[in-house]
């Protein structure tokens, strides 16, 4: 069977990270991810999850305390800022990008390219051979094209020595649909 996109993106961490890991939730919103995160990586594990909204760490913090996670760190600022916050001697065990605006929230907030790229950039620094690094690319709003075409055109100029890059999404479907970019490191 097909996975959708979202089921998709969960398979393909599940598949690569390892409990005790450290990973990284770049876009938390209202929490999903960093909660399917906190469960792959166990209690000795951590992830670390960012968003630029202080509706979304609410959120997720709620999200957090109700099913008693103690795992998590939530970071109140942009992803690109993401170096100063990373363990120094810990490498990264995966990292989710779930790009466009928080559903039912402010649609001028969304995900940039620049400040993407510049997180995806650090992210692929330091994680772990064939860890996933995983973007679930929403592009149907206004300035969702620009950051799709500035994603696509970096990730197909990465070293194929070093990563493998992999799309996936439906191409018969209507109205710009979400597609995954998987990047593993080699
Ligand atoms: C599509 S939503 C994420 C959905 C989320 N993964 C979930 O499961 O609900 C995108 C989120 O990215 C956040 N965002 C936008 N720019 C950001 C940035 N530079 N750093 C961190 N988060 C950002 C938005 O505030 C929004 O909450």
């Amino acid at each position: 069977m097909l996975k959708g996109i979202l089921n998709y993106a969960h398979y393909l961490l599940e598949e690569s990270i390892e409990e005790g890991e450290t990973v990284i939730d770049a876009t938390c919103g209202n929490g999903n991810d960093t909660l399917f995160l906190s469960d792959l990586v166990g209690e000795s594990g951590f992830v670390i999850a960012f968003d630029i909204q202080e509706q979304a760490i609410t959120v997720t913090r709620e999200a957090i305390l109700q099913r008693q996670k103690s795992n998590v760190s939530l970071i109140h600022d942009s992803h690109e800022n993401i170096k100063k916050y990373l363990p120094k001697d810990k490498t990264i065990g995966g990292a989710i990008f779930n790009l466009g605006y928080l559903p039912r929230s402010d649609k001028r907030i969304i995900t940039r390219s620049v400040s993407t790229i510049q997180a995806m950039d650090v992210i692929l620094e330091f994680l772990k051979k064939n860890g996933l690094l995983i973007l679930v690319v929403y592009h149907g709003h206004e300035g969702g094209k620009e950051e799709k075409e500035a994603i696509l055109k970096h990730v197909i100029n990465l070293n194929q020595k070093e990563f493998s890059v992999l799309r996936y999404g439906f191409i018969n479907q209507k109205n710009d649909p979400p597609f995954i970019i998987a990047i593993q490191k080699k």
